[in-house]
């Protein structure tokens, strides 16, 4: 058999991992949480989820992919053969498809924003919501720019592990931090700032309930890229001495210093123009934003232009590393079970995520009317199947199969590398604790608390 294609440094693989995670779900959902759960409270759940579900999860996730080397699906056929955990493995690449469709209709007006930000648009429309609406409802535009987003991934995935995925997250990882790092300094030094500042450190704890600990975890998981089967497609690309543990609390970090300071960026800025509220719902990033951006630059509308075009350059970068990381599962999968060439899969999973992006795109508009199952529309439909049930569900099942299914010397043996590296015992403790218990436990939660009214 041929030999596998792996990642080429542990930087990679980092980065790469790092790109999957490091998404709209940063810089678009995060804040939108942030606003919605009454700021920093919200914060400190969220970052205790990370570290107690998140980093046990992503560290399970890659202990399936490494020691197998194979995509999700003959992951899970190859360590339980001839049981029904295939269905986990298939369900991931599944819910990567899925996600993959509607992720790009979000990714298109990332890059239709982008577009208006270049040109001068963001910064002069007259009403953003307006423009908000129009865009998305129409029948053009956001189609084309979904399948444009599309080709971008395409662009990549085709290109192959290290020469695709592994060299462009490296050069849009950097990139991507950099701008980060540029929009903080610049949010901070806008007249104001310091009341979003207060809103984002000073935690008002008795907004803290159940349900925004239900939010919390479920931002957790969605950020992390876990419960898919795009880590476990990744970590089949991960070299032996790469540090399972060590590059999942890598990750971790990176995502939540992203999103946190994605709130850094926002918060500030949304509070210096004291018209918009920070509560301001999914359409933060694509109503208030604008204003922001023209508000607060009046006299200066180049400063306001350059920021516009640098935060929707970030988002599109941070959407894009995200595309790849559900674009690979799929097209591994096609490569190794169908015996087709990457150029053909890649095309077959381009052009499928068109057609159902395309209807998805449309939802907002021709086909808003068009209910699909529990009434809702298709955009809508493809977010509650994957994000809300398969996501949970593929987390749950994972935590299971690690925790209990797998045998404690192969997960302590992909741990350490095969016994090279040496860790204190209460690591191997807390982790088998949190991935048994924990882990299954607060995602039943989370699941029960998302299907009841
Ligand atoms: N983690 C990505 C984000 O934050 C979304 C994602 C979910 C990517 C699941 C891959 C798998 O936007």
């Amino acid at each position: 058999m041929e030999k596998r294609a792996t990642f080429g440094s542990k930087l990679g693989i980092i980065l790469v991992s790092a790109g999957s995670a490091v998404g709209l779900g940063n810089v678009w959902r995060f804040p939108t949480e942030v606003g919605a759960n009454g700021g920093a409270a919200f914060i400190l759940v969220y970052i205790l989820c990370v570290i107690l579900l998140g980093v046990p999860l992503m560290t399970a996730e890659f202990i399936v992919g490494r020691n197998t080397h194979q995509n999700p699906f003959d992951a899970y056929r190859t360590l339980a053969p001839g049981t029904a955990w295939v269905f986990q493995g298939g369900m991931g690449v599944f819910a990567a498809w899925f996600i993959l469709s509607y992720y790009s209709v979000v990714a298109g007006w990332t890059l239709q924003y982008l577009i208006s930000a270049v040109m001068g648009r963001v910064t002069t429309m007259s009403d953003s919501a307006a423009y908000f609406t129009e865009f998305t409802q129409s029948a053009w535009m956001p189609v084309v720019m979904t399948a444009v987003v599309l080709l971008m991934s395409h662009w990549v995935i085709v290109r192959g592990v290290q020469a695709g995925i592994e060299k462009y997250s490296k050069l849009m990882m950097p990139l991507l931090l950099l701008i980060i790092a540029v929009l903080v300094v610049g949010s901070f030094a806008m007249p104001g700032s310091s009341d979003g500042l207060r809103f984002l450190l000073k935690p008002d704890f008795s907004k803290l309930d159940g349900g925004v600990l239900l939010s919390a975890m479920g931002q957790a998981f969605f950020s992390l890229s876990v419960g898919m089967g795009c880590l476990c497609t990744y970590a089949s690309y991960f070299t032996d001495d790469a540090r399972l543990l060590k590059t999942a609390g890598s990750v971790a970090l990176i995502d939540t210093m992203v999103a946190v300071m994605s709130g850094f960026i926002i918060f500030p800025a949304v509070f210096s123009v004291q018209t918009v509220a920070p509560d301001a719902g999914p359409g933060l990033v694509f109503i208030t934003l604008p204003s922001v951006f023209q508000m607060a630059f009046e006299n200066v509308p180049l400063v306001g232009w350059f920021f516009a075009v640098m935060f929707y350059l970030l988002l599109l970068l941070a959407a894009l590393t995200s595309m790849m990381s559900l674009h690979e599962p799929v097209t591994a999968l096609f490569i190794e079970r169908f015996r087709l060439s990457r150029r053909t899969a890649t095309s077959v999973v381009t052009l499928s995520c068109i057609a159902l992006g395309t209807v998805c795109a449309l939802s907002f508009g021709p086909l808003k009317d068009v209910r699909f199952l529990f009434g809702l529309t298709f955009f809508d439909f493809f977010d509650f199947l994957s994000a809300k049930i398969i996501m949970p569900l593929g987390g749950f099942l994972l935590s299971i199969f690690v925790g209990w299914y797998l045998p404690r010397n192969l997960v302590i043996k992909e741990l350490t590398n095969n016994h090279k590296l040496r860790f204190p015992r209460w690591l191997f403790v807390s982790f088998f604790f949190l991935i048994r218990w924990v882990a299954p436990l607060a995602i039943m939660a989370i699941f029960i608390n998302e299907l009841l009214p």
